[in-house]
């Protein structure tokens, strides 16, 4: 019964529609997406350690912020891939991107947005892709430089090492003293992962952590990187509550929609 919290509060969220947009976000966002506040096993990073990782962000219709939304991870000067799910309830108009930083209110650079590229097929879960267009050209430093992309369907061995970050961070505008936190997860069978999600796993998803629980898997907030090395393997998606052993967390699948990012972004 503890483990089937999110089913519950999937169903708690679809019948409160009298919360505020940016409420219902902050509520639906933590507790079935991935936005945890909670660190089992994470440690903080320095963003030279993992370059590709940004902020995105919205503007705060009621304090007039740019507030961290979800993770994203830089594809080249122009392109950020992150989480479909995160725009569910935002206005695209709203979107930007904070970039080369530890925090996602000081030391970085903010950038618009100008096209917000929400994956055709995206049916939550379902290929949880968003590609967003930026107004300008990234510089690149050791602070903000882009992931490498897998080939086409390249699939990755179980137990591979891999790593996510994110800051996790709820809408709070005054939270600002938080820093980048990431966390080792290992690649999962993907058919082991199915069952334990009782067949809704898709070839557009691949799942990481750990199956005995313990170590937490669910550092990352939605849309950040999940990597091997600089290779972008996954975009932190969705997964059953973090306390319960037996659920890994689940990404979409990179190198499922490469066609798509080429057709997009031309890499
Ligand atoms: C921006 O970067 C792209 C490569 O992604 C390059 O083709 C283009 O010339 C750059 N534009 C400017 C204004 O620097
Ligand atoms: C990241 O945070 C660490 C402290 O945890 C700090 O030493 C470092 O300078 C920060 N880096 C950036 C780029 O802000
Ligand atoms: C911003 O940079 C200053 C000066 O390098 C540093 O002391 C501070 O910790 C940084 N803040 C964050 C959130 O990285
Ligand atoms: C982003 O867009 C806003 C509103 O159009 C504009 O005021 C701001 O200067 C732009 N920022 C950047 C970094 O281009
Ligand atoms: C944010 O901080 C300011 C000043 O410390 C305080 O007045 C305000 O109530 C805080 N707002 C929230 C939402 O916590
Ligand atoms: C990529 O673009 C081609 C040509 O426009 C189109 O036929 C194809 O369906 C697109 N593929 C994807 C995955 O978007």
């Amino acid at each position: 019964m503890y483990c089937c919290d999110f089913w519950i509060i999937f169903l708690l969220f679809t019948l409160s529609p009298s919360l505020a947009v940016e409420d219902r976000f902050n509520f639906y966002q933590r507790n079935i997406f991935r936005s945890e506040n909670r660190i089992v096993g994470g440690e903080f990073v320095d963003i030279t350690k993992v370059p590709c990782q940004v902020s995105v962000q919205y503007l705060n219709r009621n304090t007039h912020l740019n507030t961290h939304l979800c993770g994203g991870s830089i594809l080249n000067e122009r392109f950020i891939l992150t989480a479909a799910h995160c725009f569910d309830m935002i206005p695209l108009q709203l979107v930007s991107v904070y970039i080369g930083s530890n925090s996602t209110k000081e030391n970085g650079t903010s950038f618009n947005v100008t096209h917000v590229n929400i994956h055709p097929n995206y049916k939550a879960y379902d290929y949880d892709f968003t590609i967003l267009e930026l107004s300008e050209n990234i510089t690149f430093n050791e602070r903000q430089k882009p992931a490498v992309l897998p080939k086409n369907q390249e699939d990755i061995p179980d137990g591979a090492l891999l790593r996510t970050s994110g800051w996790g961070e709820t809408q709070n505008a005054n939270e600002s003293n938080k820093f980048l936190r990431g966390v080792e997860v290992v690649k999962i069978n993907q058919n082991l992962c199915n069952q334990a999600y009782s067949g809704d796993i898709t070839d557009r998803m691949v799942c990481a952590g750990f199956m005995e629980g313990g170590k937490d898997s669910c550092q990352g907030d939605s849309g950040g990187p999940l990597l091997m090395g600089n290779l972008l393997v996954g975009v932190v998606s969705w997964g059953e509550d973090c306390a319960c052993p037996g659920y890994p967390g689940v990404y979409a699948k990179v190198s499922s929609v490469r066609q798509w990012i080429r057709n997009i972004t031309g890499l």
